[in-house]
């Protein structure tokens, strides 16, 4: 089987129920299912298609374990709405079955030694998984979570400096620029690269010119954090044509499915 499985939709919607059916597929072959989660625009979608699935009695999620790929340092205590842990909840969390209890973002309240704090949330991965399905959604700079470009491929769960690209791309979020958090926790790529399975997902032409990157390197390349994925067996990439639109058609046809 090809590494890449690369799936061009029409449409976002196309991709929603495909990535969800994805999804659902883990939970339902998996007594205690371990998932990776995202944040952002990108898998919206494919949260309400897993809600409706969970409200059609199709999926539960009361054994699964999730782990969110980031979270924001030092974002102020009234913008909690822009934290992930909020989004989580706001638009998935609140509305399934899961024990909130079984729900894990990299830390954020350090002590003296954070290096201790990321290791017992890279612990806790270690115990409850491998991870079964890791969640991506992609930055316009090719960061997937928030390991941005020179991210080594080696990296585990630390902080990270969010480059000026990502910050005014987060800022629409945010009431100023001002109040954009320039610092995040974040997954490392070697934490992704241990998940057993990856479904990135990316639409719009803004992030066509990352994709074309990806498809042209074929290996790891530090200016792209995406390209670690080239070294994990099982990838799903799941775009829109318009994301799609910059692809050299000869050199992604052998990855096409349709
Ligand atoms: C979010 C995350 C980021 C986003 C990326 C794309 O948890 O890790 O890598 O997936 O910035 O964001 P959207 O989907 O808003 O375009």
């Amino acid at each position: 089987m090809e590494k890449i499985k690369l799936i061009i939709c029409k449409t976002k919607e196309e991709i929603d129920a495909i990535a969800a059916n994805i999804i659902a597929e883990v939970l339902k072959e998996n007594s205690k299912p371990v998932l990776g989660l995202a944040t952002g625009k990108s898998p919206l979608g494919i949260y309400e298609n897993l809600i409706k699935k969970y409200q059609a009695k199709e999926i539960s999620f009361k054994t699964t374990t999730t782990f969110n790929l980031d979270e924001y340092l030092g974002i102020k205590k009234d913008d909690h709405k822009n934290s992930y842990d909020y989004y989580m909840n706001e638009n998935l969390f609140s509305k399934i079955d899961i024990d909130l209890k079984n729900v894990y973002f990299p830390p954020i309240n350090l002590g003296d030694h954070p290096e201790i704090d990321f290791k017992k949330f890279e612990d806790k991965i270690a115990e409850v998984g491998p991870i079964q399905l890791q969640l991506l959604g992609l930055g316009t700079n090719g960061h997937i979570g928030f390991n941005e470009p020179a991210s080594p491929l080696n990296s585990r769960t630390r902080i990270v400096d969010l480059t000026p690209s990502t910050i005014a791309s987060n800022s629409i979020y945010f009431k100023s620029k001002e109040d954009v958090p320039t610092k995040a926790v974040s997954m490392g790529l070697n934490t992704i690269l241990d998940s057993k399975k990856v479904l990135l997902v990316a639409f719009g032409k803004e992030k066509a010119e990352a994709l074309k990157t990806f498809f042209a390197l074929k290996q790891f390349n530090e200016s792209l954090p995406m390209s670690a994925l080239w070294n994990h067996d099982d990838v799903y990439i799941m775009i829109d044509e318009l994301a799609a639109s910059t692809l050299d058609q000869h050199s992604i046809t052998k990855h096409l499915i349709k």
